[in-house]
């Protein structure tokens, strides 16, 4: 992608409403940002449209709520405007209603996208009503660009013009190092809970990686498909079928031994996996397994990783995370880390000075590794084109 015929740099804002996507999917305990990281990374772009721009318009998602038309108090963004509020030192006003977008001062900021009616399904209803919102659009969230959304994509078509943000631009420079041609021999490593959205991205990192380490709920489903029994620990039957394939492939490398617990304040208790019991849950890898990973990580000459390796916000589980990471910083292989979740556990964790890159995307990342590029910003590149 040309960057610069595409970078917000490249546009007048002058006397223009601009409106910003962003990605502040973020994780939260009740009213708390749990990581604040996705936003303090959109600070830049921010920032430059307040100062150039008459008027600037924020829209993103949060989680995955039902696309009911009305707000739900679990998925409202409240503690994230908040939260945006402090760290630009303005005010963020934040409004449930499409209507309500045109008639504040200052920065506005709309309700979760994924109330919507139209924005899954990219409704052009909902993308032309998000276009005549602004002059301008502003596509910087990179953690979405994945999806062909009416907020992400459909707004492109109608909008007279559209660019991308700082946040994008950086991305996109950092990652094109590993794309274009990594040097090998390369490890990926992935975990998390998103199984439905990673669990197909495996099976074709496999053609690109050398080795692949798989932790997280992502490893029960294939422990699962081995047939061994995982207690009662997260895991989906729906995918087991292609956790049967993936596990036969040889660049897969699963823990042997992982951290368990009955559940609730119950001690933690490294087991190898062929030992649960029926009422075992599974929150991390072991660190018998750890020491296994330990090779292949200081063998590596580029390393990927996304999604954490246990539950990490419980400390008994974070030690997998933190192992594996600690082994990585201490290796000289090249290492982009990326996702919600990985960049939660990192800061959480006080390990980002750990790996080179950090990565605002989870999804995005490895579909941007998959296929080289990402729909909504090719269709912000064939605007530009005039295509
Ligand atoms: C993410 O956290 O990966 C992005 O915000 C995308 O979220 P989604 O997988 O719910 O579309």
């Amino acid at each position: 992608m040309n960057l610069e015929e595409n970078s917000i740099i490249s546009k007048d804002l002058t006397n223009k409403d601009v409106l910003l996507r962003v990605d502040f999917n973020v994780p939260l305990k009740g009213n708390e940002l749990l990581d604040d990281e996705r936003l303090v990374r959109a600070l830049p772009t921010i920032k430059y449209i307040v100062e150039k721009a008459k008027s600037l318009k924020i829209i993103t998602h949060l989680g995955r709520p039902e696309e009911t038309g009305l707000i739900q108090d679990q998925f409202s963004l409240k503690p994230v405007a908040k939260r945006l509020s402090e760290l630009l030192n303005k005010k963020v006003n934040l409004v449930n209603s499409l209507e309500d977008m045109p008639y504040k001062e200052g920065i506005t900021m709309l309700e979760n996208v994924r109330f919507f009616k139209g924005e899954k399904t990219n409704g052009d209803e909902l993308s032309l009503a998000l276009s005549n919102l602004a002059d301008i659009f502003v596509m910087d969230a990179f953690g979405t660009a994945h999806r062909k959304q009416a907020s992400t994509y459909g707004i492109t078509e109608f909008i007279k013009e559209a660019c991308v943000g700082f946040l994008v631009e950086e991305e996109l420079k950092a990652l094109e190092k590993i794309v274009s041609s990594p040097e090998k021999p390369l490890l990926g490593i992935i975990g998390g809970s998103k199984i439905s959205t990673k669990m197909k991205i495996i099976d074709s990192l496999t053609n690109y990686v050398d080795h692949l380490i798989i932790g997280g709920a992502l490893a029960n489903t294939c422990f699962k498909a081995m047939g061994k029994n995982i207690g009662k620990s997260l895991y989906e039957e729906e995918f087991v079928p292609l956790a049967k394939k993936i596990i036969n492939h040889s660049k897969i490398v699963l823990p042997e031994h992982v951290v368990v617990s009955k559940g609730g304040e119950t001690n933690a208790q490294e087991k190898n996996i062929n030992d649960l019991d029926d009422d075992d849950i599974i929150f991390d890898v072991g660190v018998k397994s750890i020491e296994n990973f330990a090779s292949l990580i200081a063998d590596a000459k580029t390393i990927i990783w996304n999604g954490p390796m246990g539950y990490f916000e419980d400390e008994r589980f974070a030690k997998g995370t933190a192992g594996v990471a600690l082994k990585i910083s201490q290796a000289s292989g090249y290492s982009i880390i990326g996702g919600g979740e990985t960049l939660a556990s990192f800061s959480n964790l006080n390990m980002m000075d750990y790996v080179d890159y950090a990565s605002t995307a989870g999804g995005a990342f490895l579909e941007y590794i998959e296929l080289g590029t990402l729909p909504s910003i090719e269709i912000i590149k064939n605007k530009n084109l005039g295509k």
